[in-house]
């Protein structure tokens, strides 16, 4: 079995991106720039911004950090990203999610131009992905295959079962296995029979939110075993994956914490990169 060392994957992107980021710097006379917008004080996304704001300085990209507060109105969130996307300086727009309740999270959204929608949320660039066009693709999913890359594990032919259909993982990670040639199911909450449908699996990704809801019996010996999940357990992250009996049964499995989550940012970061690039070009 072979544990799939995201921290390592994940840094080795960031040096990349950093060779990427002086190369753009010294042939456009600035930084390649991340907007990213966070309303409120939800103690989880004060962290991820934190994360991603540093993760942009160590990788030579110019952070536009704006916090609002809880009780921002519509209109003010909707200036300042119609702000940010006129701004040349900033190449890409993240707004943290979730925003607080009183808010329309479509319309904030919809201010955000595909060409700097950094998180691949928007409809074009999930159709693109559907129609296996270029774009860009939500970070998380696309973490996936770039860990699956550097391990040299080609979805080519392959059946990969995706357990989780939401629109920021299930879904593009299904679309994204597809354009990588593998033979894909997707299973979610109303699946007949779940375990039978895991068990088939050469590439099994989990993404459901639940901790360890993938046990050893839904594993097929020798398949590669994504695991996306990040739940607090007693104080602990626990993965949606029964780590210790299924990596008894895989060839190569993703840990929780230190698989796909590092891979978030560095995949943020370098769809801030290619969105630098798409806008000088
Ligand atoms: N909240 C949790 N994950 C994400 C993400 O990938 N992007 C944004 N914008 N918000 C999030």
């Amino acid at each position: 079995m072979t544990l799939i060392d995201g921290k390592k994957v994940s840094a080795d992107v960031r040096a990349e991106l950093k060779t990427e980021t002086a190369a753009f710097e010294t042939q456009y006379g600035k930084k390649v720039g991340l907007a990213v917008v966070l309303v409120g004080e939800d103690p989880a996304s004060q962290v991820y911004v934190r994360n991603k704001i540093r993760g942009c300085e160590e990788a030579g990209i110019r952070s536009f950090a704006h916090y609002l507060p809880a009780n921002a109105s519509q209109s003010e969130v909707e200036e300042l990203v119609s702000a940010l996307a006129a701004d040349d300086n900033v190449h890409g727009i993240l707004v943290q999610l979730p925003l607080p309740k009183h808010l329309d999270e479509e319309k904030i959204l919809a201010c955000i131009p595909t060409a700097k929608d950094v998180d691949g949320f928007s409809a074009e660039n999930i159709g693109r992905l559907a129609m296996n066009e270029e774009g860009t693709v939500a970070c998380t999913p696309s973490g996936v295959m770039e860990l699956l890359k550097r391990y040299e594990i080609d979805p080519r032919g392959k059946k990969a079962v995706v357990v989780g259909r939401s629109n920021i993982v299930g879904r593009p990670m299904a679309l994204l296995l597809l354009n990588a040639d593998a033979t894909v199911t997707v299973c979610h909450s109303r699946t007949a029979d779940l375990k039978a449908e895991c068990a088939q699996a050469d590439i099994l990704v989990a993404a459901i939110g639940k901790p360890k809801f993938i046990t050893a019996d839904m594993v097929k010996d020798g398949a590669v075993v994504v695991d996306v999940g990040i739940n607090r357990v007693d104080g602990k992250l626990v993965g949606d994956v029964d780590f210790e009996e299924v990596s008894k049964k895989a060839s190569y499995i993703t840990p929780v914490p230190g698989g796909v989550g590092p891979m978030t940012i560095a995949m943020l970061l370098k769809n801030a990169v290619a969105c630098a690039k798409r806008a000088v070009r």
